[in-house]
């Protein structure tokens, strides 16, 4: 069993340290690279944005038919990694995925820009694109589809949540001898341990 059992609760901190990266970043301190894998452990990673956190884990939202959606329907596992560098600090997520809820993804998407959700229906996410005209005209095909009324969650449009059974918090330091604190999933509690930079 890795470390000590304690009350503090890295979701609590990485909230805080996520309000403090909101105000001194200067744009995007939401964004995350997400790390999926495929069945035989090959690696990809790209950049996503986080759009909630609480107890339960890390939610974003993607193309469900793109290539990290792919990766995570045949290997439900994923790893996150948050930078600050106006902050100097950095966290880093591992767990197992699951999808969110059809009720949490219907918000979300409703409350993105009409363009936003017009986008989510004309991007074939991750597959070859012929051309930009291509592209544009799909967006202004589903913007004549969608002219009146609301704009449906595409059903290849949804969320991923990363349930994290592993959470490092890391500092810089002077000299180079950064904090790394390690909190580790045991039942509802947490488990800490520091690391060797
Ligand atoms: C800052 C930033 C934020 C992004 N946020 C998202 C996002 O929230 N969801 C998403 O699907 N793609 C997002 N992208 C695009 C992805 O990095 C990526 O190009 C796309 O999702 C396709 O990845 P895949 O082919 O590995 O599935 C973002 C890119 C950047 C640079």
């Amino acid at each position: 069993m890795d470390g000590t059992p304690t009350t503090e609760d890295p979701i609590a901190i990485f909230e805080a340290w996520m309000a403090e990266a909101a105000k001194t970043e200067p744009n995007d301190a939401n964004a995350v690279c997400l790390a999926t894998a495929t069945p035989d452990g090959v690696p990809s990673a790209r950049m996503v944005l986080l759009k909630g956190v609480d107890a339960r884990g890390f939610v974003f939202y993607t193309n469900l038919e793109s290539r990290k959606g792919a990766e995570l329907a045949a290997n439900p596992n994923a790893a996150l990694c948050f930078h600050w560098k106006t902050l100097a600090r950095s966290v880093r997520v591992e767990g197992a995925v699951e999808r969110v809820t059809d009720a949490e993804a219907d918000a979300y998407y409703a409350s993105r820009a009409r363009t936003s959700r017009l986008g989510a229906w004309a991007s074939k996410q991750s597959r070859p694109l012929e051309s930009r005209f291509a592209l544009e005209k799909a967006v202004a095909e589903y913007g004549l589809k969608y002219a009146v009324g609301e704009i449906p969650r595409p059903p290849h449009w949804s969320g991923f949540r990363v349930l994290p059974r592993r959470i490092e918090l890391w500092r810089d330091m002077p000299f180079r001898l950064h904090e790394r604190r390690v909190f580790h999933r045991e039942g509802t509690g947490w488990r800490i341990e520091t690391l060797y930079p």
